[in-house]
């Protein structure tokens, strides 16, 4: 077994090709287990950064364990549905068990879920559903937990309203989120793949920070005097879920609005706040800010 030597599954997405590159600048041998008929510009790319192609079909568990052998951790990098984050994982990590490999890194990067009731945040509970085959495993998980990545901030969160110059809020402006960007994620996670004693979760946050923290952010950062905007309570915010997921189930899309308000609700009870932060853990400069994310990203 190779200790620097690496097996990462979602190489072509948007984190797993920001982990490719963070494990390949510390040294390590990275593996990128790619879908047969991968676009050959993404295993281009992949290739020009020094990892070795891996190209296998995820439903066969004989090509996954091979792809697998010889490497001391699988990271998981996959986005999808229930039938990737529960049925996908499960044969990676079958296959990483049979390879004998000894740690593996489910596709966890969110908010902490350990201590959400279930039911409140589908995605999530897939999540859940993962975590206890995976612990019912003989190696070692370790799930990182980094909030919601911050770009979603000057993208889809509809949280900063930047044509209103209003920040909306959920029940409570003074309630912290965790956020970090994509790149100190993949940083981290890397960090901690090449880690040979992590314990099963690590939380880090780029910055906890609040709506009313939020609307500091945003005005100083443009120069113009953004306010508050109280959307209601937790308890509407709850009636809008589930009218929302009666009227436009989408239960075929990855992101539907409901699930949107789902990582919302979560965010704003403040249940799956991080805490301890794990951020000292590896040596770094400086986690990226809120404030260096508003003002590098577009705004709405
Ligand atoms: N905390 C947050 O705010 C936040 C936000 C976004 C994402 N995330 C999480 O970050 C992780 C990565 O997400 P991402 O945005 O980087 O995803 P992404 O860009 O959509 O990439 C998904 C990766 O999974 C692969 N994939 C999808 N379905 C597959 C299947 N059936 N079999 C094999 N491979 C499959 C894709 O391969 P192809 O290239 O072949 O399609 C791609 O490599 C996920 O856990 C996601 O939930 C967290």
């Amino acid at each position: 077994m190779d200790e620097k030597l690496i097996v990462l599954a979602g190489a072509t997405g948007n984190l797993g090709g920001r982990l490719a590159r963070a494990l390949l600048q510390r040294g390590a041998g990275v593996i990128a287990l790619v879908r047969v008929g991968c676009a050959p510009s993404k295993i281009e790319e992949l290739r020009t950064l020094g990892a070795t192609i891996a190209e296998v079909d995820f439903s066969n568990l004989a090509a996954v364990t091979s792809a697998c052998s010889g490497a001391s951790c699988v990271v998981s990098a996959l986005s999808g549905l229930r039938e990737v984050i529960v049925d996908s994982q499960t044969l990676l990590l079958d296959a990483a068990l049979k390879a004998g490999v000894r740690r593996f890194i489910p596709s966890d990067y969110c908010i902490d879920f350990t201590k959400l009731p279930p039911g409140t945040n589908r995605n999530l509970d897939w999540r859940r559903e993962f975590r206890e085959r995976v612990d019912r495993a003989a190696l070692a998980a370790t799930s990182i937990l980094n909030g919601a990545f911050a770009e979603m901030l000057t993208g889809q969160a509809p949280i900063i309203l930047f044509k209103w110059k209003r920040v909306l809020y959920w029940e409570d402006a003074d309630q912290r989120m965790d956020f970090t960007t994509i790149d100190d994620t993949a940083a981290f996670t890397a960090a901690a793949a090449l880690d040979s004693s992590t314990p099963r979760f690590l939380r880090i946050a780029g910055e906890q920070i609040s709506a009313r923290g939020l609307v500091s952010a945003a005005s100083e950062v443009t120069g113009e005097t953004f306010r508050l905007f109280r959307a209601g309570g937790l308890g509407r915010l709850q009636t809008v879920i589930k009218v929302a997921r009666a009227v436009s189930p989408a239960n075929s899309a990855l992101y539907p609005p409901w699930q949107g308000m789902q990582y919302l609700h979560n965010m704003f009870s403040g249940q799956a706040i991080l805490d301890p932060l794990d951020n000292g853990r590896y040596p770094r400069a400086r986690w990226t800010t809120v404030r260096d994310v508003l003002a590098q990203g577009k705004r709405r």
